[in-house]
């Protein structure tokens, strides 16, 4: 974990904005390693929102340190996919729509949204306020879905 989260932040470091990215050469060198880069930041993201997720639910015991935790990876992780959509990287593996690079500004609105209400969660989870953390997640969850919706096929 210790170590995850090392390459975390070590990754998170060297992750280009999205707007400079979307002018300058892909920082990958081929587009498979792209789309493996991107799914692997989602697919840790989700990880964690999903037990951020049972906490709000009532399924797991609320453990303010355990959110904490959970929030930040979160957070760092909300940074990284946006580097890692080159033109070209709709490739037949990845779900990301075509709508992604007709849409650059539509797509990158979304990415910040929801950067947002991770950061407004990540000040719910410091707080130690249960109710306001479920506010908070629920904005995060409709901001994950309204981009699923428009970008990311089923
Ligand atoms: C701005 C758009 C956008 C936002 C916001 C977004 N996603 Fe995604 N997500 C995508 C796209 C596009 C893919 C498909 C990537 C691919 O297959 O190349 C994806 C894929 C995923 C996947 C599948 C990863 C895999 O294993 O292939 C998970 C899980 C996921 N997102 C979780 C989340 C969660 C949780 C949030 C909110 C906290 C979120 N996403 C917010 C665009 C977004």
């Amino acid at each position: 974990m210790r170590q995850l989260l090392a390459i975390a932040s070590m990754a998170a470091m060297i992750a280009v904005p999205f707007s400079v990215q979307a002018q300058a050469q892909s920082p990958f060198a081929k587009p498979e390693d792209a789309v493996k880069y991107r799914q692997s930041a989602f697919s840790i993201l989700g990880t964690h929102t999903g037990r951020v997720g049972a906490v709000v639910k009532g399924d797991k015991p609320y453990d303010k340190a355990a959110v904490e935790a959970d929030v930040a990876v979160m957070e760092t992780m909300s940074k990284l996919p946006w580097s890692a959509f080159p033109a070209g990287s709709d490739l037949p593996n990845s779900k990301a729509k075509p709508e992604i690079w007709k849409e650059q500004d539509k797509f990158k609105a979304a990415a910040e949204k929801m950067q947002g209400e991770v950061s407004k969660l990540s000040t719910a989870a410091k707080s130690g306020d249960l109710n306001a953390i479920k506010t908070a997640f629920g904005a995060v969850g409709q901001s994950c879905k309204a981009c699923h919706d428009n970008y990311r096929n089923k």
